[in-house]
């Protein structure tokens, strides 16, 4: 191809596939393949400058803006972008550029911040007041966001000083928010986000600021425009003023100097980042000094002082090999994807989940595709959608089953519905699906009873249904005699068994396996309830009045408690000691914090100081006053300063938010 065809063919993709992200929310490629497409336009531009167009993507920052919804602003100083980079290699030469441009004059330092996964905001205040908040836009333009930003907590509406100043930084929807409101969409069956990034995206540009405040965003401030107007002289310092004026940061900024340092903290943070609230896709390293901000200047689209790290793709792609149809607790058969084997962050992935066989038809999926698969948060990987560009004519299409997989019996979907249900109530898969639901984490948590062993059971007939498991004491001697099941084993079992039954009130509904009713909506309803005699007695109104409860749940918990088995079922359990009411749940003074030491920094919001000293102490922990090599949590609140540096650079402390700390108190 021609050098001036090629340059063509490359505008036009960067152009489609940014139009798709900035403001579809839709990614047709990796990060990585979207740069790979704009370096090589880059070389292409600068080796053929006549070619060269003022308005070439490599001369453009963000979205177009085409069908936007809000008011277009201005932005006094460009939103510019971040250059990006891959490995070490690329940041020593980043450094080596910085120091050439700076003559060598003076040796900078460097800070290294997260890259958090989100949108950018700019956001004035005048005379301390919140004036206006908008969005990147192409860097030039941006979308008039107030409404919308007014309803985020943490995006404060009056700084703590009468100040006329413009911040930037980035909206994020925390992860543990993302969870919740995706298991929520699933239940209502609305299709769920794919990434937090694109549920804060989609959340901001909502119409209806009411949707914006339920949703739950957040938004960490990383820039203060024209910071030697007040004064700064670093970043670090802006870092500081903007939590002095209320203003949230991530509060980590680190100081460095090294490229082995960076280096090592890069590493580090790799892992990290698991433990932050919010998505992080790298880190972005910035010349700490701002006086050396203007020697060193700007290309058109990003800051020379400045370059991002970008971490490995979440999203990557991979050949679809068949599909295999599962069958679940409730008879759900849902298609699975089996995959050429891929890395996502991290991890190995041979299987995603496809969710129903509406959601092949709809994502026009085949056998044969390359397709993008993704790990979101917590969530199993999943097929986001096909590359229809690549295919060759092979592909073949996919069929629902007509039949059973497991057992062969047919198939019903009810109307309105897309499952496919099993309706055979002796399924065998049906039956074991139940057993490790009812055992599972998030459910009574017994450990030793995995599929082979339930299978086992069920076939010597030591298990029929659920409520048998805590009846398995009167077969101990036998199960002793099982082939691989030995004396300590069998008693971990029985002792798990039996500690299951100080469970909350929650986890127990959970396990019941009312269809519908996930984690969230078991916690909800039996916060509601507080008894199960009360959830019994309820009608489909009554649940409905539940914030949170739509038709489909009301319906499905007023049936559930209609059927005698189910009933039956519930008395059992009852007579076994299992906790169905929330004054019962038991205070359990469990040591989970044995031997463990903590120290408390910063803000909390919850409990005061002392509080939780109280809480470490019930557990078992030990309260320390200093960061040292003796400590093993360091729990931050709001405006953490320096025991958060110091901790942080002591591998062994882990460091939690109070909202963590809590989570593991209560075993979540
Ligand atoms: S600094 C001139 N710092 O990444 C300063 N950006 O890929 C430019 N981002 O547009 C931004 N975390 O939306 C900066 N700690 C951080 C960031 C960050 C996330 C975003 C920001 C920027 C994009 C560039």
């Amino acid at each position: 191809m021609k050098k001036e065809e090629r340059i063509k063919k490359l505008r036009e993709l960067i152009e489609k596939y940014s139009y798709y992200y900035y403001t579809l929310n839709e990614s047709l490629v990796s990060d990585i393949e979207f740069d790979k497409l704009l370096r090589e336009l880059e070389e292409l531009e600068k080796e053929n400058p006549q070619y060269t167009m003022f308005n070439s993507p490599t001369n453009q920052v963000g979205s177009s803006l085409k069908n936007t919804k809000f008011t277009k602003v201005t932005h006094k100083e460009k939103m510019l972008s971040l250059s990006n980079s891959y490995n070490i290699g690329e940041i020593e030469d980043f450094i080596k550029r910085v120091d050439k441009l700076l003559e060598e004059r003076k040796k900078p330092s460097y800070v290294l911040e997260v890259k958090l996964d989100g949108l950018s905001i700019s956001v004035t205040y005048k005379g301390g007041k919140l004036v206006q908040g908008v969005t990147r836009g192409d860097g030039m333009i941006g979308e008039d966001v107030t409404e919308n930003i007014l309803q985020i907590q943490s995006i404060p509406k009056i700084l703590k000083e009468k100040i006329d100043i413009e911040v930037r930084g980035e909206i994020v929807l925390p992860i543990s928010r993302f969870i919740k409101i995706n298991e929520k969409r699933l239940v209502d069956g609305e299709e769920i986000f794919a990434n937090p990034r694109n549920a804060a995206s989609g959340t901001l540009r909502q119409l209806d600021p009411e949707i914006v405040k339920e949703r739950g965003l957040d938004c960490y401030f990383y820039f203060v425009v024209d910071g030697e107007k007040y004064g700064l002289k670093s970043h670090s310092e802006a870092f500081e003023m903007l939590e002095r004026l209320g203003l949230k940061t991530t509060k980590i900024a680190e100081v460095l100097s090294s490229v082995d340092e960076i280096d090592k903290r890069i590493e580090y943070w790799k892992d990290a980042r698991e433990k932050l609230d919010y998505e992080t896709d790298g880190m972005v390293l910035k010349v700490n000094e701002i006086e050396y901000w203007s020697i060193l200047g700007n290309t058109t689209k990003s800051p020379r002082w400045a370059i991002a790290y970008k971490f490995p793709a979440k999203q990557v792609s991979t050949k679809l090999l068949d599909i295999t149809w599962q069958v679940g607790r409730t008879g759900k058969v849902t298609p699975v994807a089996e995959l050429e084997e891929v890395e996502v962050s991290g991890s190995k992935v041979k299987r995603a989940s496809l969710h129903n066989f509406d959601e092949i038809v709809r994502k026009d999926i085949k056998i044969g595709d390359k397709v993008f698969i993704e790990k979101a948060a917590e969530i199993i990987p999943q097929v986001v959608k096909p590359i229809k560009e690549l295919r060759t004519g092979e592909e073949r299409e996919i069929e629902a089953p007509k039949t059973c997989p497991i057992c062969g019996s047919s198939l019903e979907k009810e109307e309105g519905l897309v499952d496919l249900r099993c309706i055979n109530e002796s399924c065998p898969a049906k039956i074991q699906g139940k057993f490790e639901y009812f055992v599972s984490r998030d459910g009574m948590n017994i450990m030793g009873l995995g599929q082979k062993i339930v299978e086992r059971f069920l076939e010597l007939g030591y298990l029929k249904d659920i409520t048998d498991i805590y009846n398995l004491s009167q077969y101990k001697e036998e199960i002793e005699k099982l082939e691989k099941m030995g004396k300590k084993s069998v008693e971990n079992l029985l002792n798990s068994i039996e500690e299951s039954k100080k469970r909350d009130y929650s986890k127990v509904l959970y396990s019941l396996g009312i269809p519908e009713v996930g984690k969230f909506l078991a916690n909800l309803l039996a916060e509601e309830s507080k008894n199960i005699e009360t959830l019994m007695k309820m009608t489909v109104e009554d649940l409905l009045l539940i914030n949170g409860v739509g038709d489909k749940v009301a319906e499905s918990v007023y049936n559930f408690f209609k059927d005698e088995k189910n009933i039956e079922m519930i008395e059992k359990l009852k007579s076994y000691g299992l906790n169905f009411s929330q004054e019962k749940e038991s205070k359990v003074e469990r040591n989970v914090f044995e031997g463990k030491t903590f120290l408390v920094t910063g803000k909390l919001v919850k409990f005061s100081r002392n509080e939780i000293k109280e809480e470490i102490e019930k557990f078992g922990g030990k309260n320390l006053s200093a960061v040292s090599k003796n400590l093993n949590y360091l729990i931050v609140g709001e405006s953490a300063g320096s025991k958060l540096k110091k901790a942080q650079e002591i591998e062994s402390i882990k460091i939690i938010t109070e909202e963590e700390f809590f989570k593991i108190v209560k075993g979540e």
